[in-house]
Formats: structure tokens, C-alpha cells, sequence
């Protein structure tokens, strides 16, 4: 029977930088088993048929504030610099999202625009983020006319296509993911570091968990190899609810569909993503070779459907933030408690959150130094 010292279930981010850690800094013997067929977890990247890098689980941008977290991943990969800047349809024009000052311009006249430019900045400040359901609550006038245009062209129809529920159903975290921006800075973020690895993702991922330390099995299902293995701690990075059999019920959550497409001319659009809030059945499509920054005389694009989530047949992406929800996973969590140090649960699809890539190695790297570097002895 082989022996290691950690099993680890998943070879997503938390996974793979755990694994990684274990091995590289602590000795460690760890088997990495992963159910579906490649590393990488939701961040994996390939290239299609048509030679071109695609994103299979819709677009990953990296981006963070955390000079730590990206010392981290800089040992794995160099990177391409890239400011993400994202479009939506109103009315028939494509406006910078987050729904900005410059979008303002675009959407009206100018000097109704300048009114509400001042009106905007006097209540809130230039530089500001403001979530749409405080900006409605918090405006009068012309401000209120201004946030109910701007909840009912850009929010309504998405959030509804989404999440299958209305902004005010929806817990207002999610909404808040993408705020008004009083300002006329396009970018989609304002990190300090944003970029793509300039090989992708997979590639990063290989570099990351080449260690002879690390053994990887595809395409496996833990459950089917758990008892043929010996173990000291295993570490779970798939969803909480499956690791106890969905005993209290399966915890909710939003999928997708993607449908792609590909085109022998060099771009179909003008950034790497555009939403469109209320045309169509899908939310938003994305062009790779805008991210990636890939030459190539064609170019592959993905139809993002958002639906329902059904166990067994399509991948839980989004957990869906809801009080009857929360309450679900905490039952859960009180029986991972009962497992004691002898399981460890992280991630997204374990801690039922939604994390960015940044958060979910951060999440990751704190586990590491809190709770498995204690007891052990480092490498020097
Ligand atoms: P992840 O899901 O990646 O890994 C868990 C792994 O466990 C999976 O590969 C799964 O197959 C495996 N597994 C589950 N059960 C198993 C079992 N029983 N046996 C074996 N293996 C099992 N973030 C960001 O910073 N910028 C971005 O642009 C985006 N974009 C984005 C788009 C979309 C559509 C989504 C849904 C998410 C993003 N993200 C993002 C978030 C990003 O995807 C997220 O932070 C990471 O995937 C989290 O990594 P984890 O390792 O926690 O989960």
C-alpha cells in the first residue's frame, strides 16, 4: 500500500499551492488526486483544435493587491502585464463596466452628463465605488432618475440572467462585485498587480507542482481510491456538501454553459469581454487573444450561459449567497469540525465562497503557516 504523508483532493489554486508548500518547504508526501481530467481547477487553460489558448471555465484574470501572494505565484510563471477593461451594451452603445464617469458621457448629452457628473462627485466623491442598491437608496433628484437608470440598463436584466433572481433577491454582495465608479479610470480593477501568466495558467500550474515529492492522479474521483491508500492528513478542496454525501441537503449554486466560436479574422471584439445586461439569453462573451495577448490571424470567442445548477450534470460555479444557504453550510461545517485536524477543508467549493485566484492562494498560504508549518520542521 503507498504511503504519504497528505492526500489532497482537488488541483485547483488551494490544491495546488498546498501541495506545493508541503512539499517543497516541509518534505512532505503528498498525492494529489484530481476528478477531472487536468490540473488547474477552474484557472486551467488549453489550447483549442485551432491553435488558440482558451480559458475552459470562462475568463480568468488575475489581479491583487498582495505583494505576497504575488511573490508566490512569480516563482512559477513571468507575466504578461494586463489591464482588464470590460464593455456592456446600453441602449444599443458599448460603455465601459464598471459603469463609470466616461460611461456617463457616453449614455447622455454632455451637459446633462456634467450635472450629474458634479451631482455624483459632490455625494460621493470622485474615486469612490458606490453598489448600486446604496446609490439608488442613497439618491434624490436627478441622482435617483441617474442610479434607476443605471440599476434598470446595466443591473437588472444581468443579475436576473445570472442568478435567476432580481439585485434585491440576491444578497447585496453580489451586486456590490461590481459597483458604479465615480471616476473616468476604465480599468475593470485598480490592483496593483494585474497580468495573465504569460505561458497560462496550466502552465504555471506544472511548474508549480513539479516536485518529486508531489504524485498526481487524473481523472479520479477520491472516494474511489481513499481506501487504497495509507495517509496521515488529508487536505479537501472539493465541495463540503459531496464530502458528507449531501447529508443535510445539497448547498446551491449558479452554473454555466459555454458556447464557442471561431472566426478567421484577427479580433470579433473590441475588449476581452462584453457584457450585454439585456439583449440575448447569454450574459456576456469573451475573446481570449485579448487576455492573453496571443498573435494569431483568427481568434476563438465563448457565449457565456448562465442556469441552474444540477448535481451530477453541470459543475457548481457560483455558490449562491443566501441566508437559508449560509445556515445549510454551517451545518456542514459543524460536522468538518467533528473530523478534527484529520481533515481540512479549504477553498471555494469547501468553503462554499466565492473566491478571486488572488484570495484563493492567499487563503491557501495562511493555511500553510497556521495550521501545518506549526508542528513541523521548515527545510532550510
Ligand atoms: P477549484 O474549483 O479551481 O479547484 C477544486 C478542484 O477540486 C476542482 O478541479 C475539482 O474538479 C476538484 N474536485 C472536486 N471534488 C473532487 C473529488 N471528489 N475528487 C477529486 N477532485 C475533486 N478569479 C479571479 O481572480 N479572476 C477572474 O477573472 C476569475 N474569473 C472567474 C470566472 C468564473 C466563471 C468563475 C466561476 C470563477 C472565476 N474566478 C476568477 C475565481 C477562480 O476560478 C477561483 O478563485 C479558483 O478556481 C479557486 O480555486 P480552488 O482551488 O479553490 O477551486
Amino acid at each position: 500500500m503507498n504511503q504519504f504523508d497528505y492526500l489532497i483532493v482537488g488541483a485547483g489554486f488551494t490544491g495546488s499551492v498546498l501541495a506545493e508548500r508541503l512539499a517543497s518547504q516541509l518534505d512532505k508526501k503528498v498525492l494529489l488526486v484530481e476528478k477531472r481530467d487536468h490540473i488547474g481547477g477552474n484557472a486551467h487553460d488549453f489550447y483549442n483544435e485551432a491553435g488558440i489558448l482558451v480559458h475552459k471555465y470562462g475568463p480568468h484574470i488575475f489581479h491583487t493587491n498582495s505583494k505576497k501572494v504575488w511573490n508566490y505565484l512569480s516563482q512559477f510563471t513571468n507575466w504578461r502585464p494586463y489591464y482588464h477593461k470590460s464593455l456592456a451594451t446600453v441602449e444599443g452603445i458599448e460603455v465601459p463596466i464598471p459603469f463609470n464617469l466616461n460611461a456617463l458621457y457616453q449614455c447622455f448629452p454632455p451637459l446633462y452628463a456634467g450635472k450629474l457628473e458634479t451631482l455624483l462627485i459632490d455625494e460621493f466623491g470622485y474615486g469612490r465605488k458606490i453598489p448600486i442598491l446604496k446609490m439608488k437608496e442613497r439618491s434624490s433628484g436627478e441622482l435617483s432618475f441617474l442610479a434607476n437608470y443605471i440599476y434598470e440598463h446595466v443591473f437588472l436584466g444581468y443579475t436576473t440572467k445570472q442568478w435567476g433572481l432580481t439585485p434585491e433577491e440576491i444578497d447585496d454582495s453580489v451586486t456590490a462585485r461590481v459597483p458604479i465608479h465615480i471616476s473616468r479610470d476604465n480599468r475593470y480593477f485598480q490592483d496593483i498587480y494585474q497580468a495573465i501568466p504569460l505561458e497560462g495558467y496550466t502552465e504555471m500550474f506544472k511548474k508549480m507542482i513539479d516536485n518529486e515529492n508531489i504524485e498526481v492522479v487524473l481523472s479520479t474521483n477520491y472516494k474511489d481510491i481513499v481506501n487504497d491508500i495509507s495517509f496521515d492528513r488529508m487536505i479537501y478542496t472539493g465541495p463540503i456538501d459531496a464530502y458528507f454525501d449531501y447529508l443535510h441537503g445539497e448547498l446551491p449554486y449558479r452554473s454555466l454553459q459555454f458556447e464557442y466560436r471561431h472566426f478567421e479574422q484577427e479580433f470579433h471584439q473590441s475588449a476581452g469581454i462584453v457584457t450585454y445586461p439585456n439583449e440575448f439569453d447569454f450574459t456576456r462573451i469573451t475573446e481570449f487573444k485579448h487576455l492573453t495577448g496571443q498573435k494569431s490571424r483568427s481568434t476563438t470567442i465563448a457565449y457565456e450561459f448562465p442556469k441552474a445548477h444540477i448535481q451530477g450534470k453541470s459543475l457548481p460555479y457560483y455558490p449562491i449567497p443566501h441566508p437559508e444557504n449560509r445556515e445549510l453550510f454551517r451545518k456542514y461545517k459543524s460536522e468538518s469540525k467533528q473530523l478534527g485536524k484529520n481533515v481540512l477543508f479549504a477553498g471555494r467549493l469547501a468553503d462554499y465562497l466565492y473566491y478571486d485566484m488572488d484570495q484563493a492562494v492567499a487563503r491557501a498560504l495562511s493555511l500553510f503557516e497556521k495550521d501545518l508549518c506549526s508542528s513541523t520542521q521548515m527545510i532550510t
